[in-house]
């Protein structure tokens, strides 16, 4: 204003983005490492690999060709959903033994929009949800462009990843709303134990919290569920249950663009919540058309591809095994899973999870995850990826093992 006065024009202003997008996104110390393996024209096996798509694992042409069904030319948008698309989401947990009526199923583009409508649905900014540690680091992000805060609870390697609900029961405060499970989770491989799930019940009923739980990898359990182990929360009536998952790791087509949310609960609750989360689904309308009209086609052909990435999956873990154990095992150790696609592997620590990785990158041209990346209680693990074609992991991992080996007898 004194400047106006004085007759000066004010410069123009700055334009100013949000805090909400102000990541670092400069390089890490591992992505130069990669960056100059790439332009030295390296020949690189990425056991990173999370795209099932690039894996040759399953032929997506006859179920992508679904879309082209003429109805889906036609908008007529439901903002939960279509109701053929629900019903089949409801069919998936029905022949599972649980029990998701097609009005508590919820359609959205992926989990991890749906991890984000939740977060809409159930805190306001500064409020937390609670997230376990270590596991995939998705929820930052999601978080940070809700403006929630995540508050950590660990998960105890000793003990098989048991949840830790002392601490977690401690961690929860007055703004705390919701606890996210990772189930089986990632990269652990662990399902949560029934135990657990009854006292998560108990103390979210008590708190006033929600259960987000992420399934995104539930069918693929490595054979028979321990007892001890819950195959899913999904139709659990205790706590409000929200159970993710889609067709981007339940069909392998994360292309396609499709997930969904299962509500459960006392239903009272579960309506209100499917209701409110109607608003913020209406407000988007995101779920293209087309391959809602085909998810029934789509899901009811899952068997077989399920089938293919456990074979998969199964295969490369048991090559990975014979890979250590043919290099003397004993200080190279891979933790044990219960499911999903990834292997954890504990190193000694003559060299920090960085340096690994790049000492393998460097010399055997392959690409590991730092177990940093996950949060993992400690330094010394490495996580790979199980989707690789068996031929290119199978000699990666000999080569692997064997230079894992030899540094660690002083090579
Ligand atoms: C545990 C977990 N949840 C969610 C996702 C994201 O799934 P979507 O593609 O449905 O967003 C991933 C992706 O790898 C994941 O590992």
């Amino acid at each position: 204003m004194a400047e106006a006065e004085a007759g000066e024009a004010p410069g123009p202003r700055p334009l100013r983005f949000a805090a909400r997008t102000g990541w670092d996104l400069s390089e890490n110390r591992l992505a130069s490492v990669l960056a100059a393996a790439r332009r030295a024209g390296r020949a690189l096996v990425d056991f990173t690999e999370a795209n099932p798509t690039r894996c040759g694992i399953v032929d997506a042409a006859p179920l992508v060709a679904r879309l082209g069904e003429p109805r889906g030319c036609r908008y007529a948008p439901l903002p939960l959903g279509d109701p053929g698309a629900r019903a089949a989401v409801s069919r998936y947990y029905q022949e599972r033994g649980l029990d998701v009526p097609p009005e508590n199923v919820v359609l959205t583009a992926s989990t991890s929009e749906a991890y984000g409508w939740l977060l809409k649905l159930l805190a306001e900014r500064g409020d937390d949800v609670l997230v376990p540690v270590p596991s995939y680091p998705l929820l930052e992000f999601l978080a940070c462009l809700e403006d929630v805060a995540l508050t950590p609870y660990p998960l105890v390697r000793e003990e098989g990843w048991r949840i830790d609900l002392g601490a977690l029961e401690r961690a929860a405060g007055e703004r705390t709303r919701a606890v996210v499970l990772v189930h089986p989770n990632n990269p652990t491989g662990s399902f949560v134990r029934r135990d657990e799930a009854a006292a998560l019940e108990a103390l979210a009923l008590e708190r006033g919290l929600a259960l987000i739980v992420d399934e995104v990898f539930g069918d693929y359990a490595h054979g028979d569920l321990a007892p001890d182990r819950l195959p899913s929360f999904a139709g659990r009536r205790q706590a409000l249950t929200f159970v993710l998952s889609g067709l981007s790791k339940v069909m392998a087509l994360p292309q396609l663009k499709l997930g969904w949310i299962a509500v459960s609960g006392p239903p009272e609750l579960a309506a209100a919540a499917v209701a409110r989360l109607e608003i913020i689904a209406d407000t988007y309308l995101s779920v293209g058309t087309p391959v809602q009209l085909a998810l029934p086609e789509i899901l009811a052909a899952r068997a077989p591809v399920q089938r293919a990435i456990q074979a998969r999956v199964r295969a490369n873990l048991a090559a990975l095994d014979a890979a250590i154990a043919a290099h003397g095992g004993g200080a190279v150790r891979r933790l044990p899973v219960d499911g999903g696609w990834y292997a954890t592997l504990e190193v000694p620590r003559v060299l920090d999870e960085d340096g690994w990785v790049e000492l393998l990158v460097r010399d055997e041209g392959a690409i590991v995850h730092p177990g940093y990346f996950f949060d993992m209680p400690r330094d010394g693990f490495l996580v790979v990826g199980l989707l690789l074609e068996p031929a290119v992991f199978v000699e990666a991992a000999a080569r692997l093992a064997a230079r894992l080996s030899r540094a660690i007898s002083g090579g």
